[in-house]
């Protein structure tokens, strides 16, 4: 029972294996059988063979499974369908690596060593959060990032469908949000403090709300949950391109930016604000189907809201001390609106910070570790998604090789250690820590080959983190077996020695630039914000 990752929470080997042969199949409660039959499916087994059997055991929590192995027998029991779709994960790791082929080679000896797992996650909330906006994944490598985080036990997929620099999503009811909003002229490939260039390349693309359901339905066979975020109100660029009339300041001039850092475009607060995301909520909520309905609130630049009269007699009326209270009041009101929908919200922490939002809401502490203690202290749901370890568009290493990544570095090693919920915190605090994701902005992440290198390994250790709690002293061991699945699924990950010679970022504007914003400052300094009000300077 070799490199399981993440590690399960108990494993006994035992002497012997189990061989599947043509008589091999399924049996079991259908809503279990069907998870496994589908994590299987490049394994020939019989419609109705026996050998692989399937039960139901209410005593195992919500994700949990045991699998036990003899040479007579694979038996597995779960509580729900998730448990079942893990244990065939953990089953298909025991395989052969051939299974993670899309076509199996012939003669492939399907068998499994004997033994016994037994396992449940640490955390309920494991997940990546990829940014369609900056650079657009067509639908395929939606899918195939889908795959993966199922095949690491992960079970939140936040997929960030708004920024400055596009909107991702069709929309029937304001459609210029997609037809306007989903494209810019050209994308930034200066780097900070160089004199800005750009590629003068058209970029673009939007899934329609039928690729959102495929999207949403491919994952929930997963286990995983779609967590759409529409970012607002700052980060609005492309939606005021589309419809400059919900914007702060009478302009008709926004664009699509194809230049990264944070902008002033910010949507007005007025109802007529808070109506129209409603409908566009109500549209992406009946394609996907999900508990979770990220709205942003980051890093947004307050001062056309100070100099529009409009707004000021708003805040006024609401008797709201400052732009930044007006900020969190704006939030929680989108908040109770996709409460109407069974919907949570999710924000980052920085409109924790600005006021008190619903008590449902989930907070995302991107600014570190002190402001995810903080609000899980206050009392909620708290995902620990600091810069330091979770944004994987930091190099792992600070090295001239690498590609061009917006600092570095933030090493294998980093996620390994990571801690979500440090033991010197509070028990109220730490029950409230739900789990963690990995963060892949894609500024400088243009296509899936280097998605692919972003999120591998480092993702199998934040999995590992999520699920396991902590990586163990055969992380590393047990990472490197597991590569060679990955190999077999085809994922041009970074290797542990560093780039393949394709893979560096040579010596163009591709290169990585060394030294220029070193990840732990970058989050020393963020750390340091968490206590202002949500107001962020422009950085463009
Ligand atoms: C963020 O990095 N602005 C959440």
């Amino acid at each position: 029972m070799r490199d399981l990752l993440p590690r399960p929470t108990a494993v006994h080997p035992a002497p012997g294996e189990f061989v599947f042969t043509s008589a091999t199949g399924l049996s079991g409660p259908d809503d279990l059988t069907a998870p496994i039959r589908s994590a299987l499916s490049v394994v020939p087994l019989a419609p109705n063979g026996t050998g692989i059997e399937v039960e139901r055991d209410p005593a195992l929590q919500a994700e949990a499974y045991t699998l036990s192995v003899t040479p007579e027998r694979i038996r597995i029991t779960a509580a729900d369908r998730c448990g079942a779709f893990y244990a065939a994960q953990t089953l298909r790791q025991l395989l052969p690596d051939a299974v993670w082929r899309a076509a199996v080679p012939a003669g492939t000896r399907w068998a499994v060593p004997c033994g016994v797992v037994e396992d449940e996650p640490r955390f309920s909330w494991r997940g990546a959060h990829l940014d369609i906006s900056r650079h657009f994944m067509p639908k395929r490598e939606v899918l195939r990032m889908i795959d993966l985080l199922a095949m690491h036990k992960m079970n939140r997929l936040h997929l960030h469908l708004t920024d400055d620099q596009g909107w991702r999503v069709e929309s029937h009811r304001f459609p210029l949000l997609h037809v306007i909003g989903s494209h810019r002229t050209e994308s930034m490939i200066s780097h900070y403090e160089e004199d800005a260039s750009y590629d003068s390349t058209p970029h673009g693309g939007y899934y329609t709300l039928n690729d959102l359901a495929e999207i949403g339905a491919y994952a929930e066979a997963r286990a995983i949950t779609i967590v759409p975020e529409i970012d607002v109100p700052g980060h609005a660029a492309a939606i005021l391109a589309a419809y400059p009339e919900l914007g702060s300041r009478h302009d008709t001039t926004y664009q699509v930016l194809g230049k990264w850092g944070i902008s002033r475009a910010i949507l007005s607060p007025l109802p007529a604000t808070v109506d129209f995301l409603t409908e566009v909520f109500a549209e992406i909520l009946a394609a996907v189907k999900t508990p979770y309905f990220h709205l942003g609130g980051d890093e947004c630049v307050l001062d056309d809201w100070e100099a529009n009269p409009e707004i000021e007699e708003y805040r006024r009326s609401l008797g709201l001390g400052s732009m930044g209270e007006l900020h969190a009041h704006f939030l929680r009101e989108l908040g109770d609106r996709l409460a109407e929908h069974g919907c949570r919200a999710v924000y980052w922490d920085e409109a924790y910070v600005s006021g008190r939002l619903r008590d449902d809401s989930l907070i995302m502490a991107w600014r570190g570790m002190q402001v995810a203690r903080r609000a899980a202290s206050a009392g909620y749901d708290v995902i620990a998604t600091p810069v330091v370890p979770t944004y994987f568009d930091y190099a792992e290493v600070d090295d001239a090789n690498e590609p061009l990544a917006i600092g570095g570095p933030i090493t294998l090693d980093d996620v390994a250690s990571f801690e979500p919920a440090p033991a010197d915190w509070p028990e109220e605090a730490s029950a409230h820590l739900v789990g963690t994701q990995f963060q892949l902005w894609t500024e400088r992440i243009p296509d899936g080959r280097t998605l692919d290198y972003r999120a591998w390994p480092r993702g199998c250790a934040l999995a590992e983190v999520a699920w396991s709690g902590s990586a163990d002293a055969e992380f590393t061991g047990r990472l490197t077996g597991h590569l060679a699945r990955l190999d077999a699924y085809g994922v041009e990950y970074r290797p542990l020695t560093g780039p393949h010679p394709w893979q560096s970022g040579g010596t163009g504007p591709r290169r990585h630039r060394p030294g220029r914003i070193v990840a732990a400052d970058v989050m020393t300094r963020l750390d340091g914000m968490t206590l202002d009000a949500a107001s962020t300077r422009p950085s463009m």
